[in-house]
């Protein structure tokens, strides 16, 4: 059979990335976190003194840091000029500056490239999720789902990841949320958006398992 191709889009903090993982996992696929490549090219900008608000800046050196992102759904990894970037990429401080990185055209044009090749290279197929898969990424994918949960939903589920001061703090979580949601659907180049034939998944009531199955489902039909 054919390498599958599942594009799963949605804004923050509705799952995608527990989801998708499962997902890949359950049906062999490989697995790709987008936000991951944006996380970690901001970091690059950030430990190299580069100014992330200036976009000519940001341009000029986008092609700089080699990002390799690894695929087993079980064990994603990602490194930086062969430096393991997992845990750095997720403070709050490039979390409060990759929606400047990621909505500067050279940088998502490098990155979508990246994110082409390793997708058609997956033997099996691969999972990827993101923000503008489903619409710039893999136009032509099998399935294109587009996740979604309200507000106080996602800003629980993303404190109950985050540790003590942090997880406390819900109302600061969802305002960043909200923010970073607003920046990344606003922007010019590739804003997050569902596209016209993804299939929409409001998890706001639903468990983890309840999404997974509901995916592989979709998937199962797709082929
Ligand atoms: O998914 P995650 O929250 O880790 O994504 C981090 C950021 O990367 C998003 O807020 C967005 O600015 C950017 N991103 C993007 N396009 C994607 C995936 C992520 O612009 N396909």
């Amino acid at each position: 059979p054919a390498a599958v191709i599942v594009a799963i889009d949605g804004p923050a903090g509705t799952g995608k990335s527990s989801t998708s993982k499962a997902v890949a996992a359950k049906l062999g696929l490989g697995y790709l976190d987008t936000g991951a490549q944006y996380r970690a090219i901001t970091w690059w900008m950030l430990t190299n003194g580069i100014d992330v608000k200036d976009a000519t800046a940001v341009a000029d050196a986008a092609a700089k840091p080699v990002i390799v992102s690894g695929t087993d759904p079980a064990a994603p990894t990602i490194t930086v000029d062969g430096l393991d970037a997992a845990g750095p990429i997720r403070t709050q401080e490039v979390t409060a500056a990759v929606s400047a990185v990621s909505a500067v055209p050279e940088v998502r044009t490098l990155i979508t490239d990246l994110q082409r090749s390793i997708a058609a290279e997956a033997p099996n197929g691969i999972v990827v999720e993101g923000r503008d898969i489903g619409i710039t990424v893999l136009p032509d994918a099998d399935l294109k789902v587009f996740l979604t949960a309200s507000p106080e939903a996602r800003a629980a589920r993303r404190s109950g990841e985050l540790k003590g001061k942090e997880a406390a703090d819900l109302a600061a979580t969802r305002e960043a949320l909200v923010k970073r949601d607003a920046a990344d659907s606003g922007r010019k180049t590739s804003p997050l958006a569902k596209a016209d034939d993804a299939v929409e998944v409001d998890t706001t009531e639903l468990t983890l398992d309840q999404v997974i199955e509901c995916v592989v489902t979709l998937i199962e039909g797709a082929g």
